[in-house]
């Protein structure tokens, strides 16, 4: 499902240059749930930007569900990505203004589907991740893993075959990151989508199919 080949990212800037990733091979199968781990500042959050094609390789390759995806023009990526992948991140990333029903339909809106399509694919993600009393709420009358899971929701409304992770029970308490793992984990095994997750906790990284670990820009097993 994902194959990335000689994977390097160098951020420069006028002063430095920064090594983030250095030759990284590996390949993800459909309908696996990875843990990527590894100390702070090891290009665990590169690496899925990159897969996540929100930031561009300096060099190597990445295959996604069969298609090569570096060098595609931005037109067709921002098609592909809102498609192919959806993104949970450590910082929930909702709209403020926006209630709970239009954040999770804004995928959607990027689609131009018809709104009162969009409001039931809305009425039903946001009822897998147990938020149907809430969706006239705004982000800033949630909690935080009420917030998560309403990323989550807006992360599946597209029907994505691939969902990446960064941290995504790192702001959260132990009881809330495990009502979020076990959602997760529910659209791995019953969903079948690929799920990507970085994470500091081993115990939620033991509970995924495998677990691939970094240190300073390598991939270390
Ligand atoms: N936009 C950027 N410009 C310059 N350097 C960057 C940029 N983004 C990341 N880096 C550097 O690249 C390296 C990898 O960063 P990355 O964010 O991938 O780490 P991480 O493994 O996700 O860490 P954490 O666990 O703290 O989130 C770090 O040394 C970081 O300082
Ligand atoms: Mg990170």
């Amino acid at each position: 499902m994902i194959t990335v080949r000689d994977l390097s990212k160098v951020y420069r800037t006028e002063e430095i240059e920064t090594q983030a990733l250095e030759n990284v091979n590996l390949h993800i199968d459909e309908g696996e749930f990875v843990s990527i781990m590894g100390p702070s500042g090891c290009g665990k959050s590169t690496l899925l930007n990159l897969i996540g094609l929100l930031d561009a390789p300096t060099t190597g390759s990445i295959e996604i569900d069969g298609r090569r995806v570096d060098g595609m023009k931005d037109s067709h990526l921002a098609e592909f990505r809102n498609r192919t992948l959806g993104f949970v991140f450590q910082s929930f990333h909702l709209i403020p203004s926006l209630n709970v029903l239009d954040n999770v339909e804004l995928p959607l809106f990027y689609r131009h589907v018809p709104s009162k399509e969009r409001r039931r694919l809305a009425e039903e993600v946001l009822a897998r991740v147990g938020l149907s009393h809430r969706m006239k709420h705004h982000p800033g009358q949630l909690s935080g893993g009420q917030c998560q899971r309403v990323a989550i929701a807006r992360a599946i409304i597209g029907n994505p075959k691939i969902i990446l992770a960064d941290e995504p029970t790192g702001n959260l308490d132990s009881n809330m990151g495990a009502e979020v793992m076990n959602i997760l984990h529910s659209l791995n095994q019953e969903d079948h989508r690929t799920i990507v997750m970085v994470t500091h906790n081993e115990e939620q990284a033991r509970q995924t199919s495998r677990i691939i670990r970094f240190f300073d820009g390598h991939q270390i097993n």
